[in-house]
């Protein structure tokens, strides 16, 4: 198959059938601020569009403009990104957008220059060169590997063909409308071209589709043999004290970091918790939260305290939130769930 024909092909379908998403212009028509889909490819990275869209329309209403997002302080960002996993790109977003705005709040046009910024990795570097500038850049996310590696039929399991995929990624990609181009294939590999059960009988490639051909594209990809995800324990302690509850800042760097959370035993991806409790006293068990990050799954053992050594919580380390108010805490998904088991088991009240 000459790669040249995929282009033409791709694009006449994507002008019928591209999905209308709140960060996007219809096809052929000019791209969106650099701000929106540098914000949007951000969000997007490991997060699904349904999960997006609302993230996003409250972030462009709060931060219309990239400088606006510079202004903001950390903890806003930080509890209003609260629920979209992933802490690490919140405090990214805000490094890059004071980065840009001390710049004089212009996104440079190049995918070299666009490496330069904080979080801004090959991916979303070379998604905002296409999409915002027009600018000729090979973008492959996951949905783009995997309809490469089916047109291709590339038989090399990832990680290890990934050089093979973009290099053919590359090949098919055209000088023109590269951004719509990219996000063609985003929306085929999301709507089409789907992990299991693709719809080859509507795919506008099919006939191009050398994994097709062979008769089972859903194989490609090829994966590598998978590695089981550990297992963690850890403990996590709810304070409670007149209607509001002891709530930490999480250190900068690290799991969640940045973020409020209950106090715990300092489990990661790597260890189990300790199990010591931040204050001396009773504790009662209140129940197991279980959860899965990306690299290991975790029980959160909730113990829940009925002393009264309050003069040992610092509060350099932690701050009394009014539990009625703790929807606005930004607590990220696991403690949120941890909250949700505590003042379930009463009620809902506090
Ligand atoms: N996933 C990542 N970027 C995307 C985009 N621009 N459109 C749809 N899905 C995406």
């Amino acid at each position: 198959m000459d790669p040249r024909q995929v282009a033409p092909l791709l694009l006449a379908w994507y002008d019928r059938s591209a999905r209308a998403l709140p960060w996007r212009s219809p096809p052929g028509k000019p791209p969106p601020s650099p701000y929106r889909v540098w914000l949007s490819e951000v969000m997007l990275q490991q997060t699904t569009t349904a999960a997006v869209a609302r993230y996003f329309a409250e972030f462009t209403r709060r931060w219309p403009t990239v400088e606006a997002l510079a202004a903001a302080e950390d903890g806003e960002v930080m509890a209003a990104w609260a629920g979209l996993g992933y802490y690490a790109r919140a405090r990214n977003l805000l490094a890059c957008a004071r980065e840009v705005a001390a710049r004089g709040g212009s996104f440079p046009p190049t995918e070299q220059e666009l490496r330069g910024l904080p979080g801004l990795g090959a991916y979303t570097a070379a998604a905002v060169a296409a999409i915002a500038f027009g600018a000729r850049a090979v973008v492959v996310d996951a949905n783009v590997e995997r309809v490469v590696a089916r047109l291709f039929a590339v038989a090399e399991p990832l990680p290890g063909g990934k050089a093979a995929i973009r290099a053919a990624a590359e090949a098919i990609t055209p000088d023109d409308r590269a951004g719509d181009f990219a996000q063609a294939m985003m929306d085929l590999g999301a709507t089409i071209c789907t992990p299991r059960n693709p719809r080859c009988l509507l795919c506008p490639l099919a006939a191009r589709c050398r994994a097709r051909t062979e008769g089972q594209p859903e194989l490609y990809p090829v994966k590598p043999a998978r590695q089981a995800r550990p297992h963690r324990h850890g403990r996590a302690f709810w304070i409670e004290r007149d209607a509001a509850v002891w709530l930490v800042r999480r250190p900068a760097r690290g799991m969640l970091g940045g973020m409020r959370a209950l106090p715990d035993d300092f489990w990661n991806a790597r260890r189990d918790g300790s199990g010591v409790a931040p204050i001396a006293g009773e504790w009662q068990a209140g129940g197991v939260v279980r959860h899965l990050f990306t690299h290991f799954s975790l029980d959160l053992h909730l113990a829940l305290y009925s002393g009264e050594d309050w003069a040992s919580l610092s509060p350099d380390e932690g701050e009394w939130w009014p539990l009625e108010r703790l929807e606005d805490a930004g607590l990220p998904t696991l403690f949120a769930k941890a909250a949700q088991l505590v003042r379930g088991g009463r009620g809902g009240g506090p």
